[in-house]
């Protein structure tokens, strides 16, 4: 496979919210805040760029598992989110994206959600969130639609994911040292090129994604073959 390519889909485990508020004795309600000021810098840094899709992972299905006050801050960081940003992003030409069991939400993020679907559905390049994802699921999910239809095939599963018409996984980034995919775009990123950085997610920039573009670049693809 040829090298120098860019990525076209870059998924990204925001990982270390946390970590970053404890080192500097903040509540971690406040690491998560500045989370979404990340989200915010990287969001607005592809326009005009090359990638046509990135990933976030905001909220696992496994997160609820968290502590009920800091579940609350993230849904409500999630709202504020949409109200503050939504405008930015349909004028931007960021065309939203949720997957995930995102209807599951509380009614009003539901609401919120599917209006800012609609007012970004023209957009150039895709920004998805994932809310209430977990990948396993999700495949379960596919494969019993596919089932129903006719046959189980790689074909008929992708065609049910929440992914359907992205492209495929290019690059993962996971932010905080952490080595792991937690329930992640399992399927999607079967040929993805993974890098794992030593950055907590609120000190993540523009920056550190183009340093991962510029290694990506440098990387072989092969898919199997050689
Ligand atoms: C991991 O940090 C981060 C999360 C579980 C949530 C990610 C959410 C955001 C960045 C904000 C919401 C996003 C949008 C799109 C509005 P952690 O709490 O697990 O950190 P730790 O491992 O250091 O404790």
């Amino acid at each position: 496979m040829a090298q120098g390519t860019t990525a076209r889909h870059v998924a990204i485990i925001m990982d270390g919210n946390g970590r970053w508020a404890k080192r500097r004795g903040l509540p971690r309600a406040m690491g998560h805040k500045r989370g979404v000021e990340a989200v915010r810098t990287l969001v607005r840094s592809l326009k005009g760029g090359a990638i046509e899709c990135v990933t976030l992972y905001a909220f696992s299905s496994e997160n609820w598992k968290r502590p009920r006050d800091e579940v609350s801050d993230l849904m409500n960081l999630m709202r504020g989110f949409i109200r503050s940003d939504l405008e930015e992003f349909a004028a931007n030409g960021v065309r939203l994206r949720i997957v995930g069991d995102w209807r599951a939400l509380d009614p009003d993020i539901v609401e919120m959600l599917e209006d800012a679907l609609e007012r970004t559905a023209n957009g150039t390049h895709t920004v998805a969130v994932a809310l209430n994802y977990g990948s396993q699921q999700e495949i379960a999910r596919a494969a019993r639609a596919a089932a129903e239809q006719g046959e189980i095939t790689v074909e008929t599963i992708e065609r049910h994911l929440f992914t359907a018409d992205l492209p495929p996984v290019d690059l993962l980034i996971r932010t905080s040292g952490e080595v792991r995919l937690s329930n992640f775009l399992l399927w999607q990123m079967a040929y993805a090129e993974m890098m794992f950085v030593d950055t907590l997610w609120p000190d993540f920039t523009p920056q550190h994604l183009q340093d991962a573009l510029d290694e990506f670049a440098k990387r072989e693809r092969r898919y199997g073959g050689r």
